[in-house]
């Protein structure tokens, strides 16, 4: 039985279709990214898994338990980084964890040094940096003691060496606690970094196109990403991508 089982989902706003019938499934502990034409309705999807947005259609099975229009299943990191203005740095990085009942203050503040956000803790969010916002809500997405974790374009406002950083950190804390990640990014070459599994999504609506496996180990993929071995792989990709 998969871990995590999406059917048939399909969603329009008004008379704009934006999922178009969308069918994938996880395994528990994978780590699997979607890619897809920007506005193809992504971000929509992790709202329905998510338990946020109503599909029109289609159900979201995690664990073989329908939990479609249901919240509080899973950790959402969603696109823009949501913070509560009134709450400190470490108040917003503590809040999935307060829902949960599962308030630890000593990780929240080792998570946050990680994060490069050591001397902010007492900050509020005004005073943070969009990319600085942007690893609050990651931390806290982290913090938020659930097994599965959506992820939608959590390192998008990074430069790319800090970028980098937290790709490492990720599959760190990763292949320490093996949680399942589903992870939207625009970058083929982050995706190629850290998934098992690539989902490719159509334009809108949306529809599975193709599901690529990741090849090599994960301890050689950044050798592989500045390989020659790795353009043809880049290149199925970004046919799939482009392609109608
Ligand atoms: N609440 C809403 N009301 C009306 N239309 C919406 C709403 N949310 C999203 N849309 C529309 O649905 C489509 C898909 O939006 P969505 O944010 O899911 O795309 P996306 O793939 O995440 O895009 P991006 O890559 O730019 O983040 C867009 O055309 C958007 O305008
Ligand atoms: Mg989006």
């Amino acid at each position: 039985m998969a871990y995590l089982k999406v059917e048939g989902l399909a969603k329009a706003y008004g008379e704009a279709a934006v999922l178009g019938g969308i069918d994938f499934s996880v395994e528990e502990g994978e780590f699997v990214s979607i890619v897809g034409p920007s506005g193809c309705g992504k971000s929509t999807l992790f709202s329905i898994i998510g338990g946020i947005v109503r599909p029109d259609a289609g159900s979201v099975i995690l664990e073989g338990k329908e939990i479609t229009a249901m919240r509080g299943h899973v950790s959402y990191m969603p696109q823009s980084p949501s913070l509560f203005p009134w709450r400190t740095v470490l108040a917003n990085a503590l809040l999935g964890g307060e829902i949960a009942g599962d308030r630890n203050e000593g990780e929240a503040l080792r998570m946050l040094e990680k994060a490069g956000l050591s001397g902010y803790e007492n900050k509020y969010p005004h005073e943070l940096s969009g990319g600085m916002k942007q690893r609050v809500s990651f931390v806290r997405s982290l913090l938020t003691p659930k097994p599965l974790i959506l992820m939608d374009e959590p390192f998008s406002a990074l430069d790319d060496f800090t970028r980098r950083d937290m790709q490492k950190w990720l599959l760190s804390i990763w292949s320490g606690n093996r949680r399942t990640i589903l992870f939207i990014t625009h970058n083929l070459d982050e995706a190629a970094l850290l998934s098992d599994k690539i989902i490719v999504l159509s334009r809108k609506p949306a529809r599975v196109k193709n599901v690529f496996t990741v090849p090599r180990e994960r301890e050689k993929r950044e050798e592989w990403l500045l390989s020659d071995d790795y353009l043809p792989f880049k290149r199925s990709l970004l046919r799939e991508l482009n392609g109608k």
